[in-house]
């Protein structure tokens, strides 16, 4: 296919503006709401184009109306079949047609020039969740940093243009500083010239198209997560970019990260301010206090709220050379951790689903140099259900409980932590982990469900 646009240069867009401009002066209302695009289509567009790979999805020529994603097909487009979906919360339509250009040429279009990249985010209804945020982002850094582009992602240059969430409203992401500094640091090395961010469209801009509108994207790359295929992986593609992404995010915010040998002796015991329970968090502090009477530590606790600015989260991982934690979104921030430092993590009783118990513990072991073991709530009573109705789901079987239903309730359920065990874990670890042992070999098996006996816990009414 022939690139489109390359031979328009901007002077010939200003004057075509101009002429438009000065032919419909005396037109009445000409403001146009869709501020976000600039030009009308090329005149010569073809039909979409797909190119699957490994790690993304360019699109060439991708179209949005309505609410939609089309894919307007004919003899020009390489594809008689789609994939499913654009990505976990986006379809995408086949449209077929005689000729793109005819149907272009037929509707009212605006066109986004360049690379778009469209970010689906897998839960919108919880944008401040960070361990989502890291599964989503980390796969574009991994991507964008590679070098060079694949052809047909970068079109005519390995930039991104515009940044497109496809699902998330600005409203709902103002104050979070996390994920707005996360976003810098992952986009670095594929922005504009002297811009810290791409331009960025939003759902709502989207959803504000007029009905009779179709939005086309020159190039359109989604870049694939866990949610969009099961394989993707959550965490950095090398040792080498995740270490460059934590010393950008340390140098660039002013924050001195410990070299190695240099371990802060803390123990940080983290959590969130709102949820994510563990009622019997004096007795864990106590345990962690005898710990560090014996081993020289001091123990810190750590109160962590998703709109605290972004030097906090980097200044308490750089105090840390052990974290402890209940699983949550918070621990997204193991990635700022030192190098040589250890989480340790807490699972909630029948919390599992498509492996998300290792999300965090996928991501340092990208890492190379963090330490991350977990203990595991295997039996219902080491959770707290806050209603006889919610309780209800204490019998069920690991594998019953990969409903949202089930899940739900016990992402909600307050924890108890066998804190003998885990005091045992780390203490056995402790001399190894001062020594500066590698991850290799102080590493723990992960802790796994225990799996049903044939019988079920679905008959909790019996
Ligand atoms: C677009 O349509 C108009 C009239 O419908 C026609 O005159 C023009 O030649 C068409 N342009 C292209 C590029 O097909
Ligand atoms: C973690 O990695 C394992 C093994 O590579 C994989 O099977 C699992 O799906 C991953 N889980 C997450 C949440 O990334
Ligand atoms: C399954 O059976 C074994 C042996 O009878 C028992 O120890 C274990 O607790 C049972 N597991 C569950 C989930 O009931």
């Amino acid at each position: 296919m022939r690139e489109r646009s390359q031979g328009f240069r901007p002077w010939v867009w200003l004057a075509l503006a101009v002429a438009i401009t000065a032919q419909k002066r005396c037109t009445a209302s000409e403001a146009r709401p869709e501020w976000f695009y600039e030009v009308s289509p090329p005149r010569h567009v073809c039909g979409t184009s797909v190119h699957p790979s490994a790690d993304h999805t360019a699109y060439k020529t991708l179209w949005w109306h309505n609410t939609q994603f089309y894919a307007v097909l004919d003899g020009s487009s390489n594809t008689k079949s789609l994939p499913p979906a654009l990505s976990m919360n986006a379809a995408i339509i086949g449209l077929p047609t005689l000729s793109a250009r005819d149907f272009v040429n037929n509707t009212k279009a605006g066109w986004i020039p360049g690379v778009s990249l469209l970010v689906d985010f897998p839960f919108a209804a919880y944008p401040d969740n960070f361990g989502h945020w890291a599964e989503v982002l980390l796969p574009i850094y991994n991507f964008v940093r590679q070098q060079p582009w694949p052809a047909k992602a970068a079109g005519t240059h390995s930039r991104i243009d515009t940044l497109v969430l496809t699902n998330l409203r600005k409203e709902v992401l103002s104050g979070l500083d996390w994920f707005w500094e996360m976003l810098k640091l992952v986009l670095a090395s594929a922005v504009p010239p002297h811009r810290a961010l791409p331009k960025i469209v939003f759902y709502e801009h989207l959803s504000h198209l007029s009905r009779d509108t179709w939005l086309g994207f020159e190039t359109a790359l989604v870049i694939h997560n866990r949610y969009a295929k099961s394989e993707g992986a959550s965490g950095f593609a090398s040792q080498q970019l995740a270490q460059q992404l934590r010393a950008a995010a340390f140098s660039g915010y002013g924050v001195r990260l410990p070299a190695r040998g240099q371990l802060p002796k803390t123990i940080t015991i983290f959590q969130a301010a709102e949820g994510e329970e563990i009622v019997n968090r004096d007795e864990l502090m106590a345990a962690m206090h005898d710990i560090g009477r014996t081993f020289g530590l001091t123990v810190r606790p750590y109160t962590a709220t998703a709109r605290a600015p972004f030097e906090s989260y980097l200044s308490v991982m750089a105090k840390t050379g052990i974290l402890v934690s209940r699983h949550g979104p918070f621990l997204a921030n193991s990635i700022f951790l030192p190098p040589g430092a250890m989480v340790v993590e807490l699972l909630p009783y029948n919390w599992e689903w498509k492996g998300v118990s290792k999300i965090y513990k996928n991501i340092t072991q990208s890492m190379g140099d963090i330490h991350h073991f977990a203990w595991r709530a295997k039996h219902p009573k080491w959770a707290v259900y806050p209603s006889d109705h919610e309780a209800r789901y204490a019998e069920w079987t690991a594998e019953e409980c990969a409903s949202s239903d089930c899940l739900d309730v016990h992402a909600r359920a307050a924890m108890r932590v066998d804190v003998a065990t885990v005091q045992e874990m780390i203490v056995e670890t402790l001399p190894g982990w001062l020594r500066g042992d590698s991850t290799e070999s102080l590493e723990r098996a992960w802790p796994d469900l225990l799996k049903a006996n044939g019988s079920t816990g679905l008959w909790w009414d019996k």
